[in-house]
């Protein structure tokens, strides 16, 4: 049975049930009836940047980065930093002794891997993101989905899939991993609106208080989908989607939703590919114009990217003939 609750007020629309998956439209359009009305003026555009956990555990990399975001920010765009911490997270398990599994990418978070996720993701990540930020003179508050009900989510139950590494059909249980049902991005937007760079860890409850664990990928997707962002960068350790996982030289500039569609289905991404470029179809059919996918560690990617979309990394964007979205932030000089 579904349960569609509707808070205009507060801009949030809660659709529930626990007992069956939900279906695709119906998620996106309660996640897309949270966004800002496509006819607002806008003063400023709005990013969402996701940083992958890989550029953030190099300190330069990751001092590098936070330069380029805090010119942006200075030049007026309103940014909201999503983090991901997968390699973080994975290491400190090695150390405690607690094996990482996967599947298809995506994590299964057992009660002792989700308090190291609460140590990694809130803790280390989140803060040295912030201290990045404040040492090159933007002012960022670090928080969760938890915080001001920013993400609501329902534990995921069991669910059958093919493993595509093993080719089997399996029942899955992710445990600790939550599946969004809900955006309030009221405070994210407070604090963006004012100044402030909102910097989220891909944790969120459901309404009892319990934790989980969301893939920082479809975080980032969904508060780009309901933040009514102009575009969502992805920064990762790869140059973009390659056809060679192997050969930095196969990269694809460009990309439209079909053509990544059949990359998924082809076999030709993987591992933590796959969850990102689900997230970038959806953000996509949510109305932001375009995700880019780029190399973390590619200095000032992200500000010729905005500048001149197309000339880094992967381009996807929704129209098929792939024409490119216009620059939405200028570039000159650089701090
Ligand atoms: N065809 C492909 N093109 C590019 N990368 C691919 C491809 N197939 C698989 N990958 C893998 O996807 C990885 C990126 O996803 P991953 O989840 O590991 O990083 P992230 O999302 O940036 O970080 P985090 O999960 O910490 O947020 C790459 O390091 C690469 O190994
Ligand atoms: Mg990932």
């Amino acid at each position: 049975m579904y349960c569609i609750l509707i808070h205009y007020d507060r801009k949030i629309i809660h659709y529930r049930d626990r007992e069956t998956n939900w279906p695709p439209t119906v998620r996106r359009t309660m996640i897309e009836s949270t966004a800002k009305p496509k006819t607002a003026a806008r003063a400023a555009p709005r990013f969402v940047v996701k940083l992958g956990g890989r550029p953030l555990a190099d300190s330069r990399v990751l001092d590098a980065l936070a330069g380029d975001l805090a010119v942006l920010h200075a030049r007026g765009a309103r940014l909201t930093v999503v983090h991901g911490g997968g390699p973080q997270l994975s290491r400190l398990s090695d150390r405690m002794g607690i094996r990482t599994r996967k599947i298809n990418g995506r994590r299964v978070t057992c009660a002792e891997t989700l308090r190291l996720a609460k140590m990694v993701f809130a803790g280390e990540i989140s803060t040295d993101v912030v201290a990045a930020l404040r040492r090159h003179g933007a002012h960022a508050v670090g928080l969760t989905g938890v915080d001001g009900g920013v993400i609501s989510a329902v534990r995921r139950s069991p669910v059958e899939m093919t493993n595509r590494e093993t080719g089997r059909v399996e029942v899955v249980d992710f445990q600790h991993v939550g599946d969004i049902y809900g955006v309030d991005a009221t405070m994210l937007r407070l604090l963006a609106d004012n100044g402030f760079i909102p910097v989220v860890a891909s944790l969120a409850a459901d309404d009892a208080g319990e934790v989980l664990n969301i893939n920082a990928d479809t975080v980032a997707a969904d508060l780009a989908i309901a933040l009514g962002a102009d575009r969502l960068f992805m920064m990762s350790d790869v140059p973009g989607v390659l056809r060679d996982v192997g050969d930095p030289a196969t990269r694809i500039p460009e990309l439209t939703v079909d053509g990544a569609r059949e990359l998924i289905r082809g076999g030709v991404v993987g591992d933590g590919m796959i969850p990102k470029l689900d997230g970038a179809l959806r953000t996509l059919e949510g109305g932001v114009a375009a995700v880019h996918l780029m190399d973390g560690r590619a200095p000032h990617a992200i500000l010729d990217e905005a500048a001149a979309p197309g000339s880094h990394g992967t381009t996807i964007t929704a129209l098929d003939g792939g024409s490119r979205p216009e620059a939405v932030c200028v570039t000159e000089g650089r701090a």
